[in-house]
């Protein structure tokens, strides 16, 4: 294979010929040198390309080579004369691969803003900050395997079409493949999705729990890590419409088991970032959120935060004044109240339990008090929930008569219920939202800039 730039740069100064690929990000002339900084993405940092105009076989190359060509340049790699660099590679052969017309390629030298890089989603990665995404985006989608592979979790997959409403909240994208212009009826003149391509209603999933939960019946320890669909009209910098979760569950766990994975999980992610991000790390702190790398190491080193539900109500109410929504007991907590929970009132992360039944979904274990249920979510600085899980119900009537409360029929979760049938468990889990996480540790301000081509109402270009 050939060798990355990150490689390159990371070389002693030698007279071996090296080979360098990748995109011309500057170039600057003078008489007889010109500079090209050169990008392939392995790195934050180009390779400073310095060629000396008389030792170049075809003088016509240089003209043609500008901002956005993808070029292979070859030399040996010495010691930089600048000072922005400790090596660069000095180069009398260069092959211009695929050129870049200047005036019309849409990213200039001069800085973009962000709403525009969007426009141009297909070229944006392109960009320092965008490509230190999709870096700090890849470390975590394969710490996320190493730390439940480590531990012992099997990886599930869970399916992406999915006939029942996991969190029973009715917001999923339906799949059908029937002519809306002729939609085939049944008798008493509803939808006959018995004429449809399942025979049936089918939705895209909102979350792989509820079948990850029979795998973990049997294998334990089971995680999911894939693409999720909310057909939620949340125009915020906090949601999208489709986006990836990570679902660990477990059996044989309550809910204390549960938190303690969720915040070694998280931890384990902000030190992986830390430890092998270290270039774009950098970059998020001085470019985009102030001190990100000070602020996640703080949080690798300081337990989380805990309080029930009714705790926060009585710590937000103190400040009720302050939010667009006051809260009361009974209310579901909006983003406002969890930043000021973790901000304001914990400083650090802060695990938030017990919630009032009503505010929650059918699946979490009920409380003695009959009032509230076993779930947990964890609340983060800038962002408020990262994380949502919950200790499962695993009392057979019990979960029916929620069902029933909820208006959802046990007919449609048969097998879900069989698992309360046939030899049931304490059991547990959580789904941190993927997204949620990049959007965390890099400080991006908008989960839309942390997934290359995201989905949002009224927004699927590309
Ligand atoms: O809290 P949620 O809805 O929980 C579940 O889906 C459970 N089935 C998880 C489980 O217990 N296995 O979603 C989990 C997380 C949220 O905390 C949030 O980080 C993220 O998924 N999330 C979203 N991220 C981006 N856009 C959205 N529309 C999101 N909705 C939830
Ligand atoms: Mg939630």
């Amino acid at each position: 294979m050939k060798e990355r730039i990150s490689a390159l740069l990371k070389r002693t100064p030698s007279t071996e010929i090296v080979t360098a690929e990748g995109w011309v990000r500057t170039k600057r002339d003078s008489k007889n040198v010109c500079f090209l900084e050169v990008n392939d993405g392995s790195c934050l940092k180009g390779l400073q390309v310095v060629i000396d105009k008389d030792t170049l076989a075809d003088q016509n190359i240089l003209s043609a080579i500008t901002t956005g060509c993808s070029v292979i340049c070859k030399g040996p790699i010495v010691e930089s004369a600048g000072g922005d660099q400790a090596v660069e590679m000095a180069s009398s052969d260069i092959t211009l691969v695929g050129e870049c017309p200047v005036d019309t390629y849409p990213l200039q030298k001069k800085r973009h803003t962000i709403e525009y890089l969007r426009e141009i989603s297909h070229l944006r990665a392109r960009t320092n900050m965008f490509g230190a995404v999709a870096r700090v985006r890849n470390t975590l989608s394969y710490a996320v395997h190493q730390f439940f592979q480590e531990r012992g979790f099997a990886y599930v997959n869970t399916p992406i079409i999915s006939a029942s409403d996991a969190e029973g909240a009715g917001e999923q994208f339906l799949v059908t493949t029937l002519d809306l212009h002729n939609i085939p009826k049944t008798e008493e003149g509803k939808i006959d999705y018995s004429k449809d391509f399942f025979g049936r209603e089918a939705f895209l999933t909102v979350s792989g729990q509820l079948e990850g939960e029979t795998y973990a019946m049997a294998l334990k320890n089971i995680y999911t890590f894939g693409p999720t669909f909310r057909a939620e009209n949340s125009n915020t910098k906090r949601h999208l419409a489709e986006f990836w979760m990570v679902e660990p569950e477990m059996a044989f766990c309550e809910l204390d088991g549960n938190m303690e994975v969720a915040e070694s999980f998280l931890k384990y992610l902000f030190k992986t970032v830390l430890e092998k991000c270290p270039e774009d790390m950098a970059f998020f702190s001085k470019f985009v959120e102030a001190g990100m790398e000070q602020t996640l190491q703080h949080i690798v080193e300081t337990p989380f935060a805990h309080m029930t539900y009714t705790e926060a109500v009585k710590e937000l109410e103190r400040h009720n004044e302050l939010f667009e929504f006051p809260v009361a007991w009974g209310s579901d907590l909006q983003s406002e109240h969890e930043k000021f929970l973790t901000e304001v009132v914990c400083k650090r992360p802060v695990i938030v339990t017990d919630y009032p039944k009503e505010i929650k979904a059918f699946y979490m274990r009920l409380n003695a008090d009959e009032k509230t249920v076993r779930g947990m979510d964890v609340l983060v600085p800038r962002l408020g929930e990262i994380i949502g899980g919950s200790e499962r119900e695993a009392n057979l009537d019990t979960l029916i008569a929620r069902m029933q409360q909820l208006k959802l029929d046990p007919k449609d979760y048969w097998w879900y219920l069989d698992l309360r049938r046939f030899g049931s468990v304490p059991h547990a889990g959580f789904g941190l939202g993927f997204e949620r996480a990049v959007q965390y540790i890099t400080g991006m301000g908008n989960i839309r800039d942390v997934i290359p081509y995201p989905r949002a109402p009224k927004l699927a270009d590309f």
